[in-house]
């Protein structure tokens, strides 16, 4: 059978788009869009049927607007296990992608590579008792698919999302999500009982301030959330933010002890990097 979510005729600001689908990529319908701010929103998309991934995967993202479009990797922050797939994202100021896709209306056709791919993936982990998802910004987007599946907490007992951002607003997404997936009736009991959720900002005040790595060395995040520190035997982590905290928060795993992992080769800890304009 033809793939019935492919569209033929690709629609840019609910008008028919003159480029066509390039190959290789999936042709999705926007179903709804939601504007955080000036400068984030996230949107959710129909899902081919064939399209398969691993929660905390990312894809191919780009827009029918030209004959060569231009594509961004986007985490998925959808679970493997739903029907739609919603992506967080950035608007970057004449940002060659999100300058474009931040104007995306329901209706509209945004397109995606058939393969995803990522590290960020419960396989490329040991199990362990907890896990640590240490995110900036838009770097939350991974771990918002995995705190959805509940294999992430057959694996590990305790999950712990940390958030760290410029100011309040930027919380809010995820903030909304475990709110939402507290009520949820496939994984809210799960939630309510094994995800913790830490945010700090670094640029206004809060009940929590200051860098995630700065809360990670001085040992007050564990202090905050009545765990001890990480180690090897018990501690789990997976880290996606800029690249600065990327190789910072690294750095701060290995000097707990715990080594690196791969899709390969799982171990204790693992990273990507937030993929933006
Ligand atoms: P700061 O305000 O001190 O730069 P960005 O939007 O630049 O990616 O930043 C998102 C959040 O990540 C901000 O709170 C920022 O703090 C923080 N951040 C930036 N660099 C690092 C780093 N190397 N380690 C940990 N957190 C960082």
């Amino acid at each position: 059978m033809s793939e019935e979510l492919e569209i033929e005729l690709p629609i840019l600001q609910g008008k028919p788009s003159p480029f066509p689908v390039p190959g290789g990529c999936y042709a999705l319908t926007v179903n709804e869009v939601e504007h955080y701010s000036a400068t984030l929103f996230r949107f959710r998309v129909t899902r081919p049927r064939q399209f398969r991934f691993r929660s905390g995967e990312f894809a191919m993202i780009g827009l029918p607007n030209a004959e060569k479009p231009v594509f961004r990797a986007y985490s998925v922050a959808s679970p493997a296990w739903d029907e739609e797939l919603e992506f967080y994202s950035i608007k970057v100021p004449d940002g060659p992608l999100t300058e474009h896709l931040q104007k995306i209306q329901p209706g509209d056709t945004v397109l995606m590579r058939k393969k995803a791919t990522g590290t960020l993936v419960n396989d490329a982990l040991l199990p362990g008792k907890r896990l640590w998802m240490f995110s900036t910004g838009t770097g939350i987007a991974p771990f918002a698919s995995l705190i959805r599946d509940p294999e992430t907490y057959d694996k590990f007992e305790q999950v712990i999302l940390t958030h760290g951002c410029r100011t309040r607003e930027e919380l809010k997404y995820g903030e909304d999500l475990v709110a939402r997936l507290r009520e949820d009736p496939l994984v809210g009991e799960l939630v309510r009982d094994n995800l913790l959720h830490y945010t700090t900002v670094t640029r206004e005040d809060f009940i929590r301030q200051g860098r995630l790595t700065d809360l990670i060395v001085s040992g007050k995040l564990f202090d905050d959330l009545g765990l001890p520190r990480m180690s090897p035997e018990e501690d789990r982590a997976m880290i996606c933010g800029s690249m600065a905290m990327l190789k910072d928060t690294k750095e701060l795993c290995l000097s707990h002890g715990l080594t690196e992992g791969a899709n390969n080769k799982p171990s204790q800890f693992v990273v990507e990097r937030a993929f933006v304009d």
